[in-house]
């Protein structure tokens, strides 16, 4: 009997784990919120949707971003920032179907975006891909999203300014703080920076922010019980996942919502909603 169960069950356990990890946990979104303190005196809580690493791609179709896409608006967010990685490869993705998707966002919500190591430029390049940002960049822009490169932005909402800024892709060597900084005037405004590697933390250190928010790690897309995610594409580690502070700052590493490889285990995509005061 103990080797009848041993030679069918074991295989039968193997599949349903392959079958879990492979195709019912990188679809299982997981909504979080999240409250973070700026100490700016914000009247309201401004209500930020953050969302990252879509990975469109054989492995993450449009219609599972569609399905992202509607759960983040039904959360009501006042902004959505998306922190990079739109794409895996260079040629695997439907231009005009992402474009209308992305409008989806755009025409309810103010919405604004970062390239990642994945969108182009020299890391991609060295993978054999897309060797310059612009592609994805302009394809982005033309689904109503203003991509701030090494760029900022202003919002008033409900009559309180916030401001956006966006950087550069540290791993493709795009991260320049310094123009993107210098576009914000001195007031007492929030400033949140979307940066998708957290590594590239040191290089915006010295410039005024109050959150900032990353994608890139995945979360670590694979946690192996009592040990940890056995890959993590970053250097401190401390970053990698959630909401941690910073200095006397805040930054917010979301788990994201497609992956690479197809697989996901104990870590499911997330679609994040931060409440920040
Ligand atoms: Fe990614």
């Amino acid at each position: 009997m103990n080797r009848r169960v041993f030679l069918f069950g074991l295989p039968a356990a193997a599949l349903s784990a392959f079958g879990y990890v492979r195709f019912l946990e990188p679809r299982w979104l997981e909504e979080t919120q999240k409250t973070v303190a700026t100490g700016r005196g914000l009247r309201r809580p401004l209500r930020v949707a953050h969302i990252s690493d879509f990975h469109a791609s054989a492995l993450i179709p449009i219609s599972f971003l569609e399905e992202a896409f509607r759960r983040t608006l039904a959360m009501h967010p006042d902004l959505i920032c998306i922190t990079g990685d739109f794409v895996t490869t260079d040629n695997d993705f439907d231009t005009a179907k992402y474009e209308t998707i992305l409008q989806m966002l755009s025409a309810k919500v103010p919405t604004f975006a970062v390239a990642g190591n994945h969108d182009g430029g020299s890391w991609a390049r060295r993978a054999g891909w897309l060797p310059t940002s612009r592609f994805i960049r302009e394809m982005v822009a033309r689904g109503g999203v203003r991509v701030l490169h090494n760029d900022a932005a202003q919002v008033e909402i409900n009559g309180q300014r916030v401001h956006v800024v966006g950087v550069g892709d540290w791993w493709s060597d795009e991260l320049n703080p310094g123009q993107a900084f210098a576009q914000i005037p001195k007031d007492s405004a929030p400033i949140l920076v979307m940066n998708h590697n957290p590594d590239g933390k040191e290089d915006c250190r010295l410039y005024p922010w109050d959150l900032m928010l990353c994608g890139h790690t995945h979360g670590g897309q694979v946690i192996v019980p009592f040990y940890g995610p056995p890959i993590v594409p970053v250097i401190d580690t401390r970053y990698a996942v959630g909401l941690n502070q910073y200095q006397n700052r805040w930054i917010h590493t979301t788990r994201g919502v497609g992956n690479i490889v197809g697989v996901r285990a104990n870590c499911r995509p997330e679609i994040s909603l931060l409440l920040v005061s």
